[in-house]
């Protein structure tokens, strides 16, 4: 089919019309007469045109605090007591009362998951913490992630018992002269919750409740930030949880429970990256 010259005309004219048409309805469209938020108004009295939110309102995929995605507390977490010397020492009057979460206590936080995790929660579990955590607390949890190495707060380590007869990274620092690493000042003993110990509690985080390491996650802890928006989807800082726990595992796992491939494979000579300043 050929077009005669004056359709062709008649056609550009009106695609013309039609973008400055639309042009039009644009600007209309950007210059309604609505509020942006927290402009002001004359419409109410307090002068502002966003209204109060209703008491008990909740924004959408909001998990509210009593579903059991979001129950990391067990009933004494959410109700705490606090032990009677601590808060004496803390406060002679005795009237502070820790606020709910406070990990007075490794009983105040849930001990189960909410839901059987498999295979590839743990997956996606090592996916975030990798994406998330790594950074600071370094890929098996040692506290050696390129953040601290560059003099942020060092975390401490998920692996260490009490005695810390191990290197923990979260209490060494590398003496630059001599290149070897030394004590740094942390104020805590290695291995244990920072979170516990200012309550008096010597808490291994080897051994702490699962319950607690959401609520770090969830609610960040004194140098660590909240995750909350991070990993929004509660079901995914759970996987978080489980993977850091599975971590925890693989550092301190007994040869004799590994499979016999794995075992085979032990004994094969490989090379080990090293921490700086440790003897290779
Ligand atoms: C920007 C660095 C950074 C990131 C990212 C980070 N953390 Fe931390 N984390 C810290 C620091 C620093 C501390 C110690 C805070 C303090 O002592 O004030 C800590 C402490 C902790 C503790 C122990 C709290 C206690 O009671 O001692 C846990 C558990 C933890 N983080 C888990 C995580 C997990 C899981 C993630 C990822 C979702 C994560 N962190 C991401 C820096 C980080």
């Amino acid at each position: 089919m050929t077009l005669s010259m004056s359709t062709v005309v008649r056609y550009s004219a009106l695609s013309v019309l039609s973008v400055v048409a639309v042009a039009g309805c644009q600007q209309k469209m950007a210059d309604q007469p609505a509020h942006r938020p927290y402009e002001e108004s004359a419409m109410f009295a307090n002068k502002q045109s966003v209204r109060p939110l209703e008491p008990g309102v909740i924004h959408r995929n909001q998990k509210l605090s009593d579903d059991v995605m979001m129950t990391w507390l067990t009933p004494a977490g959410k109700s705490i007591k606090a032990d009677e010397e601590w808060l004496k020492s803390v406060d002679p009057t005795g009237k502070t009362a820790p606020p709910p979460g406070a990990p007075t206590s490794n009983d105040n936080f849930v001990k189960e998951f909410p839901f059987a995790l498999n295979e590839d929660d743990f997956k996606r579990g090592q996916v975030l913490y990798n994406a998330n955590c790594a950074l600071c607390h370094g890929g098996a949890g040692h506290a050696n992630g390129k953040i601290p190495e560059r003099g942020f707060l060092r975390p401490p380590s998920y692996h260490l018992d009490v005695k810390g007869e191990a290197k923990d990274w979260s209490t060494l620092t590398i003496n630059k002269e001599t290149g070897k690493p030394e004590p740094s000042y942390t104020g805590n003993p290695q291995g244990v919750s920072r979170g516990f110990y200012r309550y008096g509690k010597v808490q291994p985080l080897k051994d702490v409740n699962i319950g607690y390491i959401f609520q770090v996650i969830t609610w960040g802890y004194g140098g660590m930030g909240s995750h909350e928006t991070q990993i929004p989807d509660v079901a995914d800082r759970w996987r978080v949880v489980g993977y850091v726990r599975a971590l925890q595992l693989s550092q301190a796992a007994n040869a004799a429970d590994l499979p016999d491939e794995l075992k085979r494979s032990l004994d094969q000579p490989k090379s080990i990256a090293h921490a700086p300043g440790e003897k290779h």
